[in-house]
């Protein structure tokens, strides 16, 4: 066993998916998020979960990651949510991926790819609705299409946005982005454009924003257990999918006066137990929870003291008196009746949950859980 590790909850990811579908319906489909390493939980089994669970789509970053995603075996539909290269036309044709399309020389390329393979190349059109990152400005539409229109070997697939103000609670901006990406729904229409799937929804509208659900959602931080923000009460209850645990390496008392860890920022007070324990900011553990942070000891939570360092923290054990070496500790997780979110140590870090999980998910010992909490 590893001196620390991430577990994985599969039980709690299918819950949290059964949780997005109770959200938006039987008849709206799931776009399941699992860019960036499933954010740090582990994309090819959690794409597997959620594809036995009855994902419809899958949603990556980049076209390598969709690749994985096929070589494990997952054959649905997966969508390129940051878009191709110019080199990757006859792999997204020849692995049959949808990629976001925003430019007009991939869509001839892909156009190319297609008919040289003689296949239809399925896009998702991006829109800028009010984002300002990635897809076709909505006023830039019609040039766009009119170019996009002797293309015959590509087919619209999905015409989708994104909201950059869903995870707030005021959604004046999310419905002026909704106004214009129906605007621009209807002028595809006035064309003729056919188009299964519309969809604009993430977390934050599958949670808060019925009428943005449409065909098709894409759900991300909710299936990881999380709301997108502190704004957000969700209306259904979500489970935290990943743990972070490690091990007490050695406890000793240390007196009054001392001081813990690098700078010495943390001098003790009073004679003191400290628990030096095997996480530090290598294993994504945020260094500014410094003497801010907590863990769970024998289902108690204690404070860190002095720096997390980068493979060590020190904790004050001394109201924990069977606190001993090769116990277990908790940094991310329950223990007893007690729990650390990622929420809590996000805001602790001036962060967002998403990043906490990204982070702590690239330790390399991760522990895929099944619903009886063995090693799946
Ligand atoms: C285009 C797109 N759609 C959906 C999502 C999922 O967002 P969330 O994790 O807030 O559900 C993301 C995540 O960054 C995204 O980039």
């Amino acid at each position: 066993m590893a001196l620390n590790w991430v577990e994985i909850d599969l039980a709690a990811l299918r819950h949290n998916f059964a949780q997005v579908q109770h959200c938006v319906g039987s008849r709206t489909a799931i776009l399941a998020v699992v860019k960036s390493d499933a954010y740090g939980h582990g994309m090819i089994p959690v794409a597997r979960e959620l594809a036995k669970a009855g994902a419809h789509f899958f949603g990556v970053s980049k076209c390598w990651e969709a690749l994985k995603l096929r070589s494990a075996g997952i054959r649905q539909p997966i969508v390129v949510l940051a878009g191709m290269e110019a080199e990757d036309a006859p792999t997204v044709i020849a692995y049959d991926l949808r990629p976001a399309v925003y430019r007009l020389d991939h869509c001839r390329l892909l156009d190319e790819a297609a008919q040289h393979a003689g296949k239809v190349a399925r896009i998702h059109l991006k829109l800028d609705t009010g984002m300002g990152r990635l897809g076709v400005p909505v006023r830039d539409l019609e040039p766009f299409l009119d170019q996009m229109a002797s293309l015959k070997h590509v087919h619209v697939e999905g015409v989708f946005s994104h909201l950059a103000t869903a995870d707030e609670a005021d959604k004046t901006f999310s419905k002026e982005q909704m106004a214009r990406f129906r605007g621009a729904l209807q002028r595809l229409h006035d064309r003729s454009i056919t188009f299964e799937y519309a969809h604009i929804a993430n977390s934050g509208a599958v949670l808060d924003i019925p009428e943005a659900h449409g065909q098709l959602v894409r759900a991300g931080i909710m299936l990881y257990g999380s709301p997108p923000s502190e704004d957000i009460q969700s209306p259904v209850h979500l489970r935290p999918v990943m743990a972070l645990k490690t091990k007490i390496l050695q406890v000793k008392w240390v007196p009054s006066g001392h001081s813990i860890g690098y700078g010495r920022t943390f001098v003790c007070s009073r004679p003191t137990r400290i628990a030096t324990i095997a996480v530090g900011y290598d294993d994504g553990y945020p260094r500014a929870l410094s003497n801010r942070g907590e863990a769970l000891v024998h289902g108690v939570r204690v404070p860190i003291v002095g720096r997390v360092s980068m493979n060590l923290i020190t904790l004050d054990v001394t109201h924990v008196p069977g606190a001993a070496p090769d116990d277990e500790v908790v940094l991310l997780g329950t223990q007893g009746t007690e729990r650390i979110s990622a929420e809590e140590i996000a805001q602790k870090a001036h962060t967002i949950s998403y990043e906490i999980y990204c982070a702590i998910g690239k330790n390399p010992q991760r522990l895929f859980l099944n619903s009886s909490g063995h090693l799946a």
